[in-house]
């Protein structure tokens, strides 16, 4: 049984899994954040009631109340939030796991940025999954973070200092994965080591016939509007792989920030919006440094090709057979590939020509041969730019 093709299939059932826990997890986050932040005033008398909200959804009427700190009596049935957060981490790092640490030369390391052997990578990409949330957690739980705005300096401070050192040690790629996972391990941490202890407190409090302290609702709130303000570039950096442009620069680290602050801006918006401001300077903001991002990053199409004599189509299929044919192909020969990767394949001059377009944009970000592996030359990219900039022609 052939390894690598087994291991398509746990990263298929995985990632399938990791996407459906993670629209649940996202989806009641932004649910109760939109809920809290459209309470009306409660009608019944209640004084242990903060707000309530009518809603109508999938054919009924709904009435939900959210108390001050607690109800006076401990409900029989409490439902609890949590599964959503823990299986959303516990997939998404076994896929990280699974493709970054398992196959880190080729996905964590790039020679070019830090010649690290594999195991020195994976080793810092732990300690820094660890490092991240120990730092954070120590820092709001301080005296320091009693006043919301050095919390917020703090907070930018440390992705700053995250995403310099990532996308100075790791691939472009596996850095904005590994900076992702942090942030995503931070998140489901919030839940697991702050929110659910403090809530099972409050129900022990309640289930003695005391009132539970308010501080743990005070700091389960706190921890659970981080994490909104996280869901927007968390997101973008699970699917920047996808995207060469966004990491393969040099100034990549500072990529990751503008595109993160462009989300968290985004999301306030929406956050405000719901307590009835309406503040569209903030997505302008954010569409204006996409836009700015998209011009500084315009590809100068990699190396010059300006005047260049266009290479014969055998001297490009030379070039792909020796740099992309090994994974890209009906039956790759690279060790740890099943299939040809996305689909794409450059053993047959029909396919070449197919993805003409494709390779020129993976060959120009040197996103592809990944960390450069079949060490391919400017020259050799030169001839394949040239070559697809005169129309991918068969001769
Ligand atoms: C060591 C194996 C390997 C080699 C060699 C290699 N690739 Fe890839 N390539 C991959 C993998 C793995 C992926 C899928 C990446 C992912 O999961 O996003 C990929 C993806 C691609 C894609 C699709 C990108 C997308 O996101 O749609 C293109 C196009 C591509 N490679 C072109 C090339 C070209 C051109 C070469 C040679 C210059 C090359 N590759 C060499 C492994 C390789």
């Amino acid at each position: 049984m052939d390894l690598a093709y087994l291991s398509d299939w746990a990263s298929l059932l995985i990632r399938w899994l990791h996407l459906i826990t993670g629209i649940a997890w996202i989806g009641t986050s932004f649910y109760f954040i939109g809920l809290d932040n459209q309470l009306d005033p409660p009608r019944d008398g209640n004084p242990r009631v903060k707000g309530e909200q009518w809603a109508i959804h999938g054919g009924g009427f709904y009435r939900k109340e959210k108390y001050l700190n607690a109800p006076a009596q401990l409900p029989e049935k409490l439902h609890w939030f949590k599964w959503e957060a823990y299986w959303t981490w516990i997939s998404g790092f076994s896929l990280f796991m699974l493709i970054y640490w398992g196959q880190a030369s080729t996905y964590l390391v790039d020679p070019a940025v830090m010649n690290l052997s594999p195991g020195v990578a994976v080793a810092i990409s732990a300690a820094m999954l660890v490092g991240g949330w120990v730092v954070y957690d120590l820092v709001c739980k301080s005296k320091f973070a009693e006043n919301e705005r050095n919390l917020s300096i703090f907070g930018v401070a440390l992705l700053v200092v995250s995403a310099f050192v990532a996308c100075h040690i790791f691939s472009g790629r596996g850095a904005f994965l590994q900076i992702g996972a942090m942030t995503g391990t931070i998140m489901v941490a919030n839940v697991a080591m702050v929110i659910i202890p403090g809530q099972r407190k409050m129900v022990a409090a309640m289930q003695a016939g005391q009132e539970p302290d308010p501080k743990y609702g005070r700091w389960g709130k706190q921890r659970s509007v981080h994490n909104t303000y996280l869901t927007l570039p968390v997101l973008f950096l699970m699917i920047s792989p996808h995207y060469p442009m966004t990491w393969s620069s040099d100034w990549n680290w500072v990529v990751l920030l503008a595109i993160t602050l462009a989300g968290a801006l985004v999301r306030q918006f929406f956050v405000l919006r719901q307590i009835g401001k309406n503040q569209v300077m903030l997505p302008a903001m954010a569409i204006a440094v996409i836009v700015v991002l998209a011009i500084m990053l315009m590809p100068k199409r990699g190396p010059d090709i300006a005047g260049m004599e266009v290479p014969s189509f055998a001297e490009v299929q030379a070039i792909t057979a020796s740099h992309c044919a090994s994974c890209h192909a009906a039956r790759p020969t690279f060790e740890g590939i099943a299939a040809a990767p996305k689909g794409v394949r450059f053993d047959d001059p029909a396919q070449i020509r197919r993805w003409a377009q494709a390779m020129r944009q993976q060959v120009a970000t040197e996103a592809m041969p990944p960390g450069n592996m079949t060490e391919m030359t400017t020259e050799e990219r030169q001839k394949i730019l040239a070559w697809v900039a005169a129309g991918a022609k068969a001769d």
